[in-house]
């Protein structure tokens, strides 16, 4: 796949264009297959992929898993609570058990930032081929959640060619707790990588002003920017004034596990706000996808009858298209691995 050049997955700091288009074009492709019963694709068969979550997960795990088998690994997944951390064993001693038992991917989930990263460069340092993929690490990044986002909001703009273009100009108000959502940092790079104009939307305990400027200079320990015109960052205190000329909104969990002190205490406060609704999209001037991540709590991100109306809630379109996005990350993070491997693998 040319311009590929990721081992470890970690974060999308590091994608350039190119990378996103080769992620949403072969995901696509993978979306379109019929792949029903034992209709599988022979692209990982002998590969091992480890889903290792030290957090808790609906979504990302059982999608990883989904992947991993539609393209035919072997897939073996952890869990903390009946494992020997229970015990006292390390984060890195297990997933060198792990690696021990000839994982080619550890898909990696830690409350902590930088686990997967550390991981990373402990295989790289022992000489190891097993790969990191980063399921979501503390604050800090959720690559496979920003990429199925992206294209979720590609195929809602453009059905018949959901490419990074499609993004281009587009106003992508992301709303709620942007201090502690990975998620919406992976969103910044990919949007902004795509052309979308970004505008954040929270109160100022929840979104800090520094949040304008996230992607104006490349993360600690990269020279560059791979992406050289990104589009701009917003920050908008209300929802009055953000929703206007939004072509989407996106909101986000408040993630009361991650907020040391009491930064939110009147919910019903938050929800009047900044929780959505029918009422409230009306500011907008046309009508508008809305996206959520999950888990959601009804009836503060988001009321509860918006959260079921199909025609505009593509909260369900992202679970699904969770599944052919990361299948393209382990096909190409597999095919880096194994230079020979062409689509023609995939038939
Ligand atoms: C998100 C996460 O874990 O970061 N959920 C997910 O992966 N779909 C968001 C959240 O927990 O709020």
């Amino acid at each position: 796949m040319s311009g590929w050049h990721h081992r470890h997955i970690i974060d999308l700091a590091t994608f350039s264009r190119e990378n996103y288009a080769a992620v949403l074009e072969l995901a696509h492709r993978f979306r379109s297959l019929p792949m029903t019963g034992a209709r599988k694709l022979p692209a990982l068969q002998g590969r091992l992929v480890a889903t290792l979550f030290f957090e808790p997960s609906t979504r990302t795990r059982s999608s990883f898993e989904l992947a991993a088998k539609r393209l035919s690994a072997d897939v073996q997944s952890f869990s903390p609570s009946s494992s020997a951390l229970s015990k006292g064993e390390s984060v890195l001693d297990t997933a060198r058990t792990y690696v021990a038992m000839g994982a080619d991917v550890l898909v990696v989930r830690h409350r902590s930032t930088g686990v997967p990263q550390q991981l990373s460069e402990d295989l790289e340092q022992a000489g190891e081929r097993t790969v990191i993929l980063n399921g979501g690490d503390g604050l800090h990044s959720h690559p496979s959640q920003g990429l199925l986002d992206l294209y979720t909001l590609a195929r809602y703009f453009d059905p018949a060619h959901p490419l990074p273009e499609s993004l281009q100009g587009k106003r992508i108000v992301i709303v709620g707790d942007i201090l502690h959502s990975r998620v919406a940092r992976s969103n910044l790079w990919a949007l902004t990588a795509c052309g979308a104009e970004v505008v954040l939307c929270g109160p100022p305990s929840l979104l800090p002003d520094a949040f304008a400027a996230f992607v104006d200079a490349p993360p600690p320990g990269q020279a560059t920017d791979p992406v050289p015109n990104r589009g701009r960052i917003v920050i908008e205190r209300s929802l009055e004034r953000a929703l206007p000329g939004a072509d989407a909104v996106m909101t986000l969990r408040l993630q009361k596990e991650r907020m040391g002190q009491q930064l939110l205490t009147d919910l019903e406060r938050y929800y009047r706000d900044f929780g959505l609704n029918h009422q409230r999209l009306r500011l907008c001037e046309r009508s508008v996808p809305v996206l959520h991540p999950g888990p959601v709590n009804r009836g503060i991100e988001m009321a509860g009858e918006l959260l079921d109306d199909k025609s505009i809630c593509l909260v369900e379109d992202q679970v699904r298209n969770g599944v052919p996005i990361r299948m393209a990350l382990l096909y190409l993070m597999a095919s880096a691995e194994t230079p020979d491997m062409t689509p023609a693998a995939m038939a």
